[in-house]
């Protein structure tokens, strides 16, 4: 994912200065581009935002509205990729920083999957296996779970996902986010002590053994969020005994140790609406990406909602996201350009949108 240099006359621009030309070009372009904003975007990003969401809204969103030629995504590569698979040959997505990845994403490539499953499938039926991958994945392996019956799924909608493989086969291999998929496996009645392993593409046969694959019920991909991993809950204990009323809310993505120890989890969105929708008097303690929390505490005063994590830190790909970089996209669409355009390969797309297509249906 390579970023060319921004043109000097970009980068040199005052906040201001930046604000006034993406209004002007914002005007100018109407409604032949659509410009979606993840909730850990900075305020700077998302006050231009058509929509805001969490990831599944925003690949529905993209999906729903065929009129946007042009899709500019303000998120990450990932949720791009997903936007193109689901969006019309005729429209355009693009992504302002090309650098702008996951962490999480990159904790997993097709190789690294395929000599998994040509592992897995020396010691059982791998046929008998059902791959679900997160969202947050590149298309190659969104691709190698679609023709090998498997679905993707998001924050939002992993439970009812995981319920659906479970039903189609003997066992779940989860990829990338080893807590998402502990954590919601916890929740649906496997053991995770018990019942699960994890593969480390980095170790000889995952780090496990054929006996272990052909007994357990769920094989968890050795990946994670940095972000999400600062969560402890050694900060839920001290949230507790600062704020006796505090209820604490954390992202899926936090281990389960965090998930465990809290009052509730969901996806950014339900994050979002839990506590919009929460009497005024509140209190908040939050377990997820610094932007977002700042936001809510920010919109809603009556309210004390503060990040779990002291040394509050952003997710630094999000961030990558700078208003130059939406202004240079803007710009240059309106000189006829496209810059940035995210465009997953047709036969790679065919077999994504499949397993995007199945977590649509399912959800
Ligand atoms: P959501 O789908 O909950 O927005 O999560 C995406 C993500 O990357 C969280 O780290
Ligand atoms: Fe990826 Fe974590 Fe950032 Fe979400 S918060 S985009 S999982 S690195």
């Amino acid at each position: 994912m390579f970023q060319q240099p921004l043109p000097m006359e970009y980068t040199r621009l005052s906040p201001e200065e930046t604000a006034e030309r993406i209004l002007r070009v914002r005007r100018c372009l109407g409604s032949n581009v659509m410009i979606l904003g993840h909730h850990y975007q900075r305020d700077e990003i998302i006050r231009w935002a058509d929509f805001r969401g969490d990831s599944l809204k925003l690949s529905q969103l993209a999906a729903q509205h065929p009129e946007a030629k042009y899709i500019v995504f303000c998120g990450v590569h990932f949720m791009a990729e997903s936007a193109d698979v689901l969006t019309t040959e005729e429209q355009v997505v693009i992504l302002p920083n090309m650098s702008a990845g996951c962490s999480m994403a990159d904790m997993a490539n097709i190789r690294q999957v395929e000599e998994a499953w040509a592992d897995m499938a020396t010691a059982t039926d791998t046929s008998r296996i059902i791959p679900i991958t997160y969202v947050n994945s590149t298309a190659a392996i969104k691709a190698f779970v679609g023709r090998n019956g498997g679905a993707c799924c998001t924050s939002s909608n992993a439970k009812q996902v995981i319920e659906w493989a479970l039903e189609r086969g003997d066992k779940l291999f989860f990829l990338p986010d080893q807590h998402l998929g502990r954590n919601t496996c916890a929740a649906l009645g496997v053991d995770p002590a018990d019942e699960m392993i994890l593969w480390n593409p980095h170790e000889p046969f995952g780090g496990t053994t054929p006996e272990a694959v052909q007994s357990k019920k769920v094989i968890l991909w050795k990946g994670h969020c940095s972000v999400h991993a600062r969560f402890t809950g050694e900060q839920i204990s001290e949230a507790r005994a600062k704020y006796p009323d505090v209820q604490i809310i954390v992202h899926p993505e936090c281990s389960l140790e965090v998930v465990q120890a809290a009052d509730r989890y969901g996806s950014t969105e339900h994050i979002l609406k839990v506590i919009r929708e929460s009497p005024a008097g509140s209190v908040w303690g939050v377990g997820t990406e610094i932007n977002m929390v700042s936001r809510l505490a920010r919109e809603q005063p009556d309210k004390t909602i503060f990040c779990l994590d002291p040394v509050v830190c952003p997710c630094s790909t999000m961030y990558r996201v700078h208003p130059h970089y939406l202004l240079w996209v803007l710009e240059n669409l309106e000189g006829g350009r496209v810059v940035n355009q995210v465009k997953v390969k047709p036969e790679v797309a065919a077999e994504a949108r499949i397993a995007l297509e199945r977590m649509l249906a399912i959800c």
